[in-house]
């Protein structure tokens, strides 16, 4: 396999930190042909994917601080009944990224297991909740209230209320041309809006960038915007936050959070480990008081970035003419409102930033990857780009009751009902489904979504159960990548056994 490394130097790397230049020094000076060194910086990050952390290597939320009172934060939190380790809830959760990410195929006999996967009911991860009811006791208390009334009438009804949130692991094949994607577009709308901010007022500027319409700006005075008209991508409470900000696409994150894969790598490692980036909290600075400082360097985050663009695509398997009648009736009845079956990128190469600029992705760069050399197809005709077969629109959408959350409102983002579409590549191997991994069938899955998808779904089972099959015989033809990142794994075990 060929891999490719286009090293850009431009005048913003002078301003880098010296740590990070002198990462893309030694890829320069790599005595290995430039083909290895991509797959070597890879094996890095594969070998921090999944090597446990132990305190030694900063593990853990240091001593607990008994003044301290926003104990819901990483590097404050409490440990389970003292035990100095694991929360289990709100994080400190696991000792690796490869525990909660490592099922590959589910649709395989035994499952297949492996590195970068999805993960299981039992790694789904509960997020900052301040109450569980589990005795479900308290239902009408949706909030945890300090000296409730503990005589108060037990009311049982089934359920456990809980404040925060619950999320299952998706897998992080294909993360490369999401990020791509992402970029592009966020490129797109910033443009648009800087045509808005310059328009004459009440000038209608639409958001339409790869094919998704993302609504409108309205121009209004001296450079002021209206962006009450875009669809899909603003966050509950905008308060504080420019319209520069509001026009990012974050794809990362089952409520579509995070801009890119390097942001959410890094607040993976603080929420599941403790684990505090020099890009978090500085140079030299040990916040969590753990006696530890630097506990992922800069470095250490581009290899984990690299290794998490890297992972190869989900692929649609041979679609036979049932499976074809199945994705025409998929189309029929509505389905790919949302989940958009391919978007072509306009270029093949991935920009890496340190540091990341979200509103714009093109500041900064350290790497560029060429994503036809980890698994993509170059998009058809004369684009230069790569075909991205995600099936999906990089927009949140209200899915109704059953899938309404309960996190609360003061700690919350993003509305409770509204989840970014989920992508439907490799939707066959990735049992258990929906965002908290409720489902245990493509059936109930599509049974559960409401909302704005409630007409797909009413469709979808007015069908005769024949077409019904066919769909999701379809759906079946939607597979994860067969071996993926395997090439790695004889030069991760060598740098694994340097470093010991
Ligand atoms: C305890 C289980 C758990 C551990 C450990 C874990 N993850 Fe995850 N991961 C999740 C969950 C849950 C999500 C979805 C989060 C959300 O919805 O916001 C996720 C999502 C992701 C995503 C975004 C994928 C996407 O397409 O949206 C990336 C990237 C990722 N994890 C990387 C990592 C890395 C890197 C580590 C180690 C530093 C790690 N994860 C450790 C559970 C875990
Ligand atoms: C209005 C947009 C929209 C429409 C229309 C829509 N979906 Fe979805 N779909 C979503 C969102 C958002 C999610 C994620 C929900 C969650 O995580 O709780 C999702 C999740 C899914 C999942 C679960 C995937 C996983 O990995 O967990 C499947 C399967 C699915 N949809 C299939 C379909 C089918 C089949 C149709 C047509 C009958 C359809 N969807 C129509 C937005 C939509």
């Amino acid at each position: 396999m060929k891999w490719m490394i286009l090293f850009f130097i431009t005048l913003t790397a002078l301003f880098m930190p010296e740590s990070i230049a002198q990462s893309t020094m030694t890829v320069t000076d790599d005595p290995l042909k430039k083909a290895d060194a991509l797959d070597s910086l890879r094996a890095k990050g594969l070998l921090i994917f999944t090597t446990p952390f132990s305190r030694a290597r900063g593990f853990g939320d240091g001593p607990f601080i008994p003044s301290e009172t926003q104990t819901v934060e990483p590097g404050k939190r409490p440990t389970l009944q003292g035990n100095g380790s694991f929360l289990r809830i709100n994080g400190l959760d696991a000792q690796s990224c490869n525990e909660c990410h490592m099922i590959i195929k589910h649709g395989t006999f035994p499952p297949t297991l492996g590195i970068g996967g999805v993960g299981g009911i039992a790694t789904t991860a509960l997020i900052q909740p301040t109450m569980v009811d589990v005795a479900d006791s308290f239902d009408i208390r949706t909030k945890y209230v300090y000296g409730f009334d503990p005589d108060s009438p037990m009311n049982f009804d089934g359920k456990c209320d809980f404040n925060g949130r619950a999320s299952n692991p998706p897998f992080l094949f294909g993360g490369g041309g999401i990020e791509l994607l992402a970029k592009e577009m966020t490129s797109d709308l910033q443009t648009f809006l800087s045509t808005a901010r310059n328009a004459a007022p009440g000038t209608v500027t639409r958001l339409i960038t790869h094919t998704v319409d993302f609504g409108e700006i309205v121009s209004g005075e001296n450079g002021d915007v209206d962006l009450s008209g875009v669809t899909g991508i603003l966050p509950e409470e905008t308060t504080g936050l420019t319209p520069e900000q509001m026009l990012v696409i974050r794809p990362f994150g089952r409520k579509g959070d995070n801009f890119s894969m390097r942001e959410f790598d890094r607040n993976a490692l603080q929420f599941h480990f403790g684990i505090q980036s020099v890009e978090v909290v500085g140079q030299d600075v040990d916040e969590d008081l753990d006696g530890i400082v630097n506990e992922a360097t800069i470095e250490e985050l581009t290899y984990l970035h690299i290794f998490s663009v890297t992972n190869p695509p989900p692929f649609t398997d041979n679609l036979n003419s049932r499976a074809q009648a199945g994705f025409t009736t998929f189309q029929s009845i509505g389905c790919t409102y949302c989940h958009i079956p391919e978007i072509n990128t306009d270029s093949s190469f991935l920009p890496l930033a340190f540091p990341e600029v979200e509103t714009d992705p093109a500041m900064n760069v350290h790497h560029f990857i060429n994503l036809k050399d980890v698994g993509f197809h170059p998009s058809q005709g004369s684009g230069k780009g790569i075909r991205v077969p995600l099936f999906a629109d990089f927009k949140r959408h209200k899915m109704g009751p059953f899938l309404t959350e309960s996190f609360e409102k003061d700690r919350r983002v993003f509305a409770n009902d509204e989840f970014q579409t989920a992508r439907l590549w490799g939707v066959a191997d990735t049992k258990p489904y929906l965002h908290d991994g409720r489902a245990t069938s493509l059936t109930e899955a599509i049974d559960q979504l409401g909302g704005e998808a409630q007409f797909a779904r009413d469709e979808f089972f007015a069908l005769a159960t024949e077409d019904r099959e066919d769909v999701l015989y379809f759906l079946s033809r939607l597979r994860t990548p067969d071996n993926p990142n395997e090439e790695l794994l004889d030069l991760a075990a060598s740098l694994a056994a340097e470093s010991h």
